[in-house]
């Protein structure tokens, strides 16, 4: 009983800093700002205050104005060997217009938080490109920019209804060996796709890549997501995973279903693979009456950009990920220091 008094409280109390969040994800979908803050908050289940540790719990960290959430992230600490947190949301609420006395507070606050967590060595962080201030905030705390996510969404009502492709089946156990090669190849080099992975220094690149291939299996063997398409026209060359619209959603009247990964095998790209997987996944979301689709690419990633924008997209979200990294200022001059011993500088 005392746990769920608590529970309700902690929701109840980050509620009431969502609800007044100018960027709060996907309010304009919504009905009413406080809808968007119920969604956004039950993607959380577990919420408590302060004191981060290791777990799934969302842990909050408040002051008047200023609100930031830390949780483990734990496939991607497993798979890095690191311990990775993510700091989501970081509620920053500051007068218009604002300078250097308005963001220095803040910094003060999000350093202070990040001084006392024991375990986290890497952290990364969302601002939306409109919210310049926490911008300027995570940077001044020690944050580098990671990447750049364009997010699209497809009305598709407005779509015409497409016709089933002969080369694209639903993924069989016996696909995963090589289409999660395939993943691993795409992903672990940024000349192919540049993700907050293989783009961060302190991580290694082969990681960065098996760390999707390792997603696209979890989404066929353990059914991680709600379906995964593959392009198989006796050569297995690519694959696309979906998402349905997520319950915690839907019951507040959004629907949107998600394409979350797509490669192409190297050998077989600019054939049009990805389009028919694409279209497919559209036919597929059509049939379950899903309003938008919604994909997510990297600001440099111009061959899907311009597949969905072919599909009618429309430009929904774009945001930054930071990331910071324990030691890695410090690493960084210890080299500085050596090469400079080195040159006799
Ligand atoms: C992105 C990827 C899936 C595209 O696969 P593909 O089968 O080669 O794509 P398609 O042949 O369907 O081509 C898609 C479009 O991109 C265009 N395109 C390709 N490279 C481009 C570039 N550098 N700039 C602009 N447009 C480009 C093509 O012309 C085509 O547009 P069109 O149909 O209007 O002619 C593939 O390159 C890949 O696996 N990349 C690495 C992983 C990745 O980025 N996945 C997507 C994000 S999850």
């Amino acid at each position: 009983m005392q746990t769920t008094l608590q529970t309700e409280d902690l929701n109840s109390l980050a509620r009431d800093y969502f609800v007044s969040w100018e960027h709060l994800p996907y309010r304009s979908l919504y009905d009413n700002y406080s809808n968007a803050a119920l969604a956004y908050l039950s993607q959380f289940p577990e919420i408590e205050r302060g004191s981060y540790s290791p777990s799934g719990s969302l842990f909050l960290y408040t002051e008047p104005d200023m609100l930031v959430g830390v949780r483990q992230l734990f496939s991607e600490s497993s798979n890095f060997g690191v311990h990775c947190a993510r700091l989501e949301p970081a509620v920053f609420k500051h007068p218009d217009p604002y300078g250097i006395c308005e963001i220095e507070p803040a910094a003060r606050f999000l350093r202070s938080v990040i001084s006392t967590l024991e375990g986290p060595d890497h952290l990364s962080a969302i601002a939306d490109s409109s919210d310049i201030f926490t911008q300027h905030v995570l940077q001044t705390s020690g944050f580098r920019l990671a990447d750049t996510i364009a997010g699209y969404h497809i009305p598709l009502a407005k779509l015409p209804a497409f016709e089933s492709d002969p080369a694209i089946r639903t993924a069989r156990p016996d696909d995963v060996p090589r289409l999660s090669a395939i993943a691993t190849a795409c992903f672990s080099q940024c000349h192919l796709n540049i993700n907050r992975f293989n783009a961060e220094p302190a991580f290694d690149n082969d990681v960065a890549g098996r760390t999707y291939g390792n997603w696209f299996t979890r989404a066929v063997l353990e059914r991680d997501a709600d379906l995964v398409l593959v392009f198989d026209d006796g050569n297995l060359a690519g694959f696309l995973t979906l998402r349905l619209p997520p319950e915690r959603e839907t019951k507040y009247g959004v629907s949107i279903g998600r394409f979350v990964l797509a490669a192409v095998d190297p050998e077989h790209h600019g054939k049009g693979i990805y389009r028919r997987l694409i279209k497919t996944g559209l036919k597929w979301m059509q049939d379950r009456d899903v309003r938008f689709a919604e994909g997510k690419m990297h600001l440099s990633n111009h061959g899907p950009i311009n597949v969905w924008q072919s599909f009618q997209a429309r430009l929904a979200l774009t945001y930054h990920t930071f990331h910071w990294t324990k030691n890695l200022i410090a690493g960084l001059n210890r080299l500085e220091a050596a090469l400079a011993t080195d040159l006799g500088t």
